[in-house]
């Protein structure tokens, strides 16, 4: 490991969580931090935490994501999504470290007809896709060697995400309506950390940005049916009232949102293959394990 001094921010959200669990899996030391011992809305206490531990990579996955919400919390949503890891990439130029930061696929406006490629110009639509891009910027402009990896639909057995509240929603209702006109590849937070560590181990000279995403795509209804159908493929309990059948496919405008979201989420993830060697598994497969770990969880 050419990394001495691991640095990891916002540890009990869905990718924080899974990055500590690998790296624990690979038995690397990491200082891993929650928000009651790092707030990154305290720029001093930023500054304080970086020069204090030193570390020679920063990983940041704690963000502002209520996506809804941020489009009445903007100046919060701009403090933990842009001003903040600014000051963590000053921090990093500072002592020499490298940066890898997550962004999203809300950065764009989701009307390109085919896969959106990173050199593609970005044009968010909500607030809290700006604020992401507004960080991304941040990072780039301090110069520190940094990996941004733009990210989509993000889910796992542990965290509040759209699988488990699909999963409650199917155990207490008969019917669900989901929206079928909003396309993109449902990505696990495990196979996220897989990947980045995947990618630090390869890591020499590359910067930038790149896009890091399950394979494959779908629509949210589509990805609803997937979840009830492979769980019951599992005959996971408590039994689901709701099945493949009784998913009900709505569009966006049958379903308004306060942020407006991209219709075409799909990210081209070839530069990352190319870069690094590492590809992410189809979204069903890992769909399959997050299940699976539902069951080792109950
Ligand atoms: N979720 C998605 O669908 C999605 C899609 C595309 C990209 N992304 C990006 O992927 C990355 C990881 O997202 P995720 O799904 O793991 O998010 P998440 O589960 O919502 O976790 C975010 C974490 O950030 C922490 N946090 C929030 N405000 C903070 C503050 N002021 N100081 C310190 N920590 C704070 C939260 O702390 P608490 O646990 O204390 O609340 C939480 O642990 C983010 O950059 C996100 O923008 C996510």
């Amino acid at each position: 490991m050419q990394f001495k001094k691991i640095l990891v921010t916002g540890v009990n959200g869905q990718v924080g969580h899974a990055l500590q669990q690998a790296f624990a899996k690979h038995a690397i030391d990491i200082v891993a931090l929650d928000r009651a011992q790092l707030d990154l809305t305290d720029i001093s206490a930023i500054r304080l935490v970086m020069q204090k531990i030193q570390p020679d990579l920063i990983i940041n996955p704690a963000a502002y994501t209520a996506v809804d919400k941020a489009e009445s919390e903007l100046d919060l949503a701009y403090a933990i999504n842009a001003t903040a890891p600014q000051v963590l990439a000053e921090e990093a130029a500072k002592l020499n470290a490298r940066m890898i930061h997550f962004s999203t696929d809300y950065v764009y406006a989701g009307n390109k007809l085919s896969a959106y490629l990173e050199s593609d110009p970005t044009q968010p639509l909500s607030v809290y896709g700006k604020s992401k891009l507004a960080g991304e910027d941040a990072i780039r402009a301090t110069g520190v060697p940094h990996l941004i990896f733009r990210t989509s639909w993000v889910y796992g057995a542990y965290g509040k995400n759209f699988m488990n509240t699909i999963l409650r929603l199917a155990a207490e209702r008969d019917e669900l309506r989901i929206v079928a006109d909003q396309f993109g590849a449902p990505t696990s937070s495990n196979s996220i950390a897989q990947a980045v560590l995947a990618v630090i181990a390869a890591w020499q000279h590359q910067t930038g940005t790149y896009h890091l995403v399950n394979f494959g795509e779908t629509s949210w209804h589509g990805f609803a049916s997937a979840i009830v159908e492979e769980y019951a493929k599992l005959k996971l309990a408590p039994p689901l009232k709701a099945s493949t059948q009784h998913m009900h496919a709505i569009t966006t405008q049958d379903y308004p949102t306060p942020a407006v979201r991209p219709a075409n989420s799909r990210l081209n993830c070839e530069k990352l293959q190319q870069d690094f060697g590492v590809r992410l598994p189809d979204w069903r497969e890992a769909l399959i394990a997050e299940l699976q770990l539902l069951q080792v969880q109950h």
